[in-house]
């Protein structure tokens, strides 16, 4: 028997990103977002309310850096979606996060994220219940300690957090489960 829950935006899990931008006077601003992610081969969207620094930033200068929130930066990560940078002036400094200024985009690299896509706002769309902000991936950067043997990025290294619509948690992931196009290759030969 299943239940009708209604028009909610429950889709769970969702990823925890950090978009980092730079406002007047370079000043950078890191803020949390759960909806948001890959739209396209060289593209990511960003969902987000008008209203945040962020989203001033994004329209001033036309540039975002997006790193998944890990284990070890939980705190710091919530934090950047709690506090607007607003109403706090001093919002990044607060959080004791480093930033460097990308070689690629407008927009700051937070040291802390070992893993971070560098990307340019390509259209900004006014969307039914928030802004959809279309980025170009200019380039992605990743910390040497996230890859394994074969030279690819291990999932487990990075230990992205992510979201739990339902009751508003920070998960780790758990085991893979199996190896996508080939967990069901044998119900494709039939
Ligand atoms: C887990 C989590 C997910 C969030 N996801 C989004 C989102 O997808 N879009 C959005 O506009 N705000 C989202 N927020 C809220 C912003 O992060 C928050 O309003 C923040 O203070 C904005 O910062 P800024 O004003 O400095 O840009 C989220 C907050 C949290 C804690």
């Amino acid at each position: 028997m299943k239940k009708d829950l209604g028009v909610e935006p429950l889709l769970a899990p969702m990823p925890v990103l950090m978009i980092a931008t730079y406002g007047d006077d370079d000043k950078v601003d890191v803020m949390n977002m759960a909806w948001g992610g890959i739209c396209g081969s060289t593209q990511v969207v960003l969902n987000i309310s008008e209203g945040h620094k962020t989203s001033e930033n994004l329209r001033k200068r036309g540039a975002f850096t997006l790193s998944p929130a890990t284990g070890a930066t939980m705190k710091e990560s919530d934090f950047f979606g709690i506090a607007s940078g607003n109403t706090m002036a001093d919002k990044f400094e607060k959080s004791g996060y480093h930033a460097v200024k990308s070689k690629n985009v407008d927009a700051p690299v937070i040291e802390e994220y070992p893993f971070t896509l560098e990307c340019k706002v390509d259209e900004i769309v006014e969307g039914k219940t928030c802004l959809h902000v279309y980025g170009d991936i200019v380039n992605v950067l990743a910390d040497e300690s996230l890859l394994g043997a074969d030279g690819a990025i291990d999932i487990k290294k990075l230990d992205p957090l992510v979201f739990d619509t339902f009751q508003r948690g920070y998960f780790h992931l758990g085991d893979e489960a199996g190896k996508a196009w080939n967990a069901g290759a044998d119900l494709a030969k039939k």
